[in-house]
C-alpha cells in the first residue's frame, strides 16, 4: 500500500491562463536547474503553452542551452516523415522554432529499424538512469496519461501499448486525414517512469475533461483511472481551467 497525497490543484480562469502558468513553472524549473530534463506531451492542450514557451526562449527570458527534452509517447507504425507523428508535431511547435539540438531531444521512433518492443527497450534504457526533473502531462477522456490506457499499473515501464477504443475515437477526428488509418499502437513512458519524475504537472482544459478530472482527483486510486496514480506522487500539480475543474 503506497502513501496517497492530495495533489495541489490550481484552478485558473481559462486555457490561456493555464498555458501562462505552465510556462512559468517550466521557466522556474530551468532557472533552478539549467540542465533540467523535461518530459513533454503532445495533444491539443499544450499547444498554446508551446507558443508561449517559444516566445520566452526567443526573448531570452529562459535559456534552454543545457535542457534535455524527452518525449512522453509516440504512435507506432507511422512513417518518420508522416506529419502526424508526435515527434514531427513537437518539432513544428517547439523544437524547430527554438533551434533545439537533436542531441538533447530524446525521441521515440515511430518507424524503428528494429521492432517496436526493441525501440521501447532502447528508450527505457536511455531514460531510466536520469528520471525527468519535470513531466508535463495532458489527460485523455479515459484518464490516460501518456498512452497508459486503463487498466494501467503504477509499475509499468516504457512499452508498446494497444490504444483503447476510446482513444481511437478521440484521435480519429484529428489524425485520420486523407483517408489514412488511425494508428492502433503506440510506445509510451509507463506510469512507473512518470512517477519517478521529480515533479509532475497535469494540465486540463474544457468541460469535456471535467468528469475525468473529478474521477482522477476524487475517486479511489485505481488501474481504471490511470491519472489517479498521480496521487501516489508528492509533487504533482493539476493546472485546470474553470471548465475542467467544474465537477470538483
Ligand atoms: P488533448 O489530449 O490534449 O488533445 O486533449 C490529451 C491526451 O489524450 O493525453
Amino acid at each position: 500500500m503506497q502513501l496517497e497525497h492530495q495533489p495541489e490543484i490550481v484552478v485558473l480562469q481559462d486555457p490561456e491562463a493555464v498555458a501562462h502558468f505552465v510556462v512559468s513553472e517550466i521557466i522556474k524549473q530551468v532557472k533552478l536547474k539549467a540542465n533540467s530534463v523535461l518530459t513533454i506531451p503532445t495533444g491539443k492542450t499544450p499547444e498554446r503553452t508551446y507558443e508561449l514557451l517559444v516566445e520566452a526562449v526567443q526573448n531570452g527570458e529562459v535559456n534552454f542551452d543545457k535542457v534535455t527534452l524527452r518525449m512522453l509517447d509516440e504512435y507506432a507504425c507511422l512513417e518518420r516523415k508522416d506529419s502526424r507523428t508526435f515527434q514531427n508535431h513537437l518539432r513544428r511547435k517547439l523544437i524547430d522554432p527554438i533551434n533545439f539540438p537533436n542531441d538533447r531531444f530524446q525521441t521515440i521512433d515511430s518507424w524503428p529499424e528494429d521492432d517496436f518492443p526493441e525501440e521501447a527497450r532502447r528508450f527505457e534504457n536511455l531514460i531510466k538512469r536520469t528520471p525527468s526533473d519535470l513531466t508535463i502531462l495532458g489527460i485523455g477522456q479515459n484518464a490516460h496519461i501518456g498512452f497508459n490506457e486503463p487498466p494501467a499499473r503504477p509499475t509499468d515501464r516504457t512499452r508498446v501499448v494497444q490504444l483503447s477504443d476510446d482513444t481511437l475515437r478521440a484521435n480519429k477526428k484529428d489524425i485520420s486525414k486523407h483517408g489514412k488509418r488511425t494508428p492502433e499502437f503506440a510506445i509510451t513512458q509507463g506510469i512507473g517512469n512518470i512517477l519517478e519524475s521529480k515533479r509532475i504537472i497535469l494540465m486540463a482544459t474544457g468541460k469535456s475533461k471535467a468528469d475525468i478530472i473529478r474521477q482522477a482527483v476524487r475517486e479511489a486510486v485505481s488501474a481504471h483511472i490511470p491519472a489517479s496514480y498521480l496521487r501516489l506522487h508528492p509533487k504533482t500539480i493539476f493546472f485546470l481551467d474553470r471548465a475542467a475543474a467544474s465537477q470538483l
